[in-house]
């Protein structure tokens, strides 16, 4: 699948997350100082929004009951066994990119 333009990098600021909604999946976007990655945006506990969660010291915390997950890999933090998805990004100029699988 090809690159798709999900956002832009002013609406993605340093050490914050962003919810992206396309093609009836939930992704979500994280600038780790600087570092663009996506991963899936549902928790694997009980389906929280990870795109409406924080970014902190490169982990990425379900909003519901903090779950953590490194938001370069999509390993759980305290389940090693647990693993959300992670996907390709690239920036080009401002735009930021999604590979859909
Ligand atoms: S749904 Fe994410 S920690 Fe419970």
């Amino acid at each position: 699948m090809p690159f798709v333009k999900v956002t832009t990098l002013a609406d993605l600021p340093l050490d914050s997350v962003l919810e992206v909604n396309l093609a009836d999946s939930v992704y979500a976007l994280c600038n780790n100082q600087g570092t663009i990655c996506a991963l899936s945006g549902v928790c694997l506990h009980q389906g929280g929004p990870l795109g409406q969660g924080q970014l902190a010291g490169g982990r990425i915390i379900c909003p519901w009951h903090a779950w953590e997950y490194d938001c370069r890999t999509g390993e759980s933090c305290d389940r090693p066994e647990a693993r959300v998805a992670t996907y390709e990004v690239k920036v080009d100029g401002n735009d930021v990119l999604l590979r859909i699988p």
